[in-house]
């Protein structure tokens, strides 16, 4: 098995080009891949194939995929030292998500809960691709054989589920996949939805107030932070069962600032909303804006994001048919 270099673990993680990144995506995932890149191996992936289960205009999933790809630059990811690249660009994703499909109960891949909320939301296109995504999720990991895999909490299930397959494939063929470890980080895991704090933020949501994207001006955070849904109690504690909405913008402050909830509660203590949601605002710019004016200088370079995306490919290419071509040769095909 190909595994991480000494002392340095394997660390990967993928993002959809489904739209512009929210602050969810980045205070559950982006932050973190971007503080474990330097002491790590790691590999970072737009999942361009994932994108294709809701419909797209051609121009806009390619723009958003080259846009998606400027943003993993622009976190400061060393494309040199690192792997980024696009799942579609390494054919061996499909191939070993084909094979994975026939070593998965429909029964298991039925139990997804993320399948039957999106069923749910594309209600006139709930294809097969919605259905077997993260069996193509789990290739994704599992040809990479990666020690540690941050993401948010919404795809806790589908890790569950690579571990799933991963480790009865190994109890049939041997010692073929490692099972990955998911890494979820302590806060920020779930960012809520700024106008139904019940619901995740999430970039393909049709209201653009319910989430910050990065892209946001200074301008825009603050309106859509202003304007965020809390409760009429006028009192700023974590109670994420009775305050959602407050909660939520004091996990949002408490990532943005490093301060614990301790602490927020007694920095707003006898004061109102309007003051906690301008330093909330205050909070997220001052995070966001040094980001977007990176992201900013990188999108203009196409030559260069092609030129990475290239390298990158390559680099993943190599890693990931050392594991395709093991699972090939375990299952039984024929090879020449
Ligand atoms: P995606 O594109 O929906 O999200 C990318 C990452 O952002 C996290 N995230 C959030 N974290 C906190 N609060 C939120 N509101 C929020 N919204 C999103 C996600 O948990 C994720 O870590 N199926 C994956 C992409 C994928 C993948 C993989 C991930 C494809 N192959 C292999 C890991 C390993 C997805 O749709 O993420």
């Amino acid at each position: 098995m190909e595994t991480a270099t000494e002392n340095r673990k394997r660390v990967l993680s993928f993002v959809q080009s489904s739209g512009t990144p929210t602050l969810g995506n980045y205070l559950g995932a982006f932050r973190n891949w971007a503080g474990m890149a330097a002491e790590n191996d790691c590999i970072f992936g737009v999942a361009d194939l994932h994108a294709l289960t809701v419909r797209n205009a051609p121009a806009d999933l390619r723009r958003r995929s080259i846009e998606m790809y400027a943003w993993l630059l622009a976190l400061g990811l060393d494309p040199e030292k690192n792997i980024i690249f696009l799942q579609s660009h390494v054919p061996a994703h499909a191939q070993l998500a084909w094979i994975l499909n026939c070593y998965t109960a429909f029964g298991e891949a039925s139990r997804m809960t993320q399948f039957k909320d999106k069923s749910k939301q594309h209600a006139d296109n709930v294809n097969v691709g919605l259905f077997t995504y993260p069996i193509l999720m789990a290739a994704d990991i599992l040809l990479y054989n990666p020690d540690q895999v941050p993401v948010g909490d919404d795809q806790k299930q589908h890790l569950e589920l690579a571990r799933d397959i991963a480790t009865r494939f190994n109890g049939i063929y041997g010692d073929v996949f490692k099972i990955p470890e998911p890494y979820i980080g302590k806060k920020g895991a779930r960012v809520t939805s700024l106008t139904d704090p019940e619901k995740k933020m999430s970039k393909s949501d049709p209201n653009v107030k319910s989430f910050v994207s990065l892209t946001d001006t200074n301008d825009q955070i603050a309106k859509k932070i202003k304007s965020a849904v809390t409760d009429s109690e006028a009192a700023v504690y974590f109670d994420a069962e009775k305050k959602p909405g407050v909660s939520n913008l004091m996990t949002i402050y408490s990532c943005c600032t490093g301060r614990d909830f301790a602490a927020i509660e007694a920095e707003f203590a006898g004061k109102g909303y309007g003051d906690f949601k301008a330093a909330v605002a205050d909070a997220v710019v001052a995070e966001l804006e040094p980001l977007r004016t990176e992201y900013e200088r990188i999108v203009g370079d196409k030559a260069y994001i092609a030129a990475c995306a290239k390298t990158g490919a390559e680099k993943a290419a190599r890693l990931a048919y050392r594991t395709l071509n093991k699972v090939m040769k375990k299952v039984g095909f024929y090879q020449v």
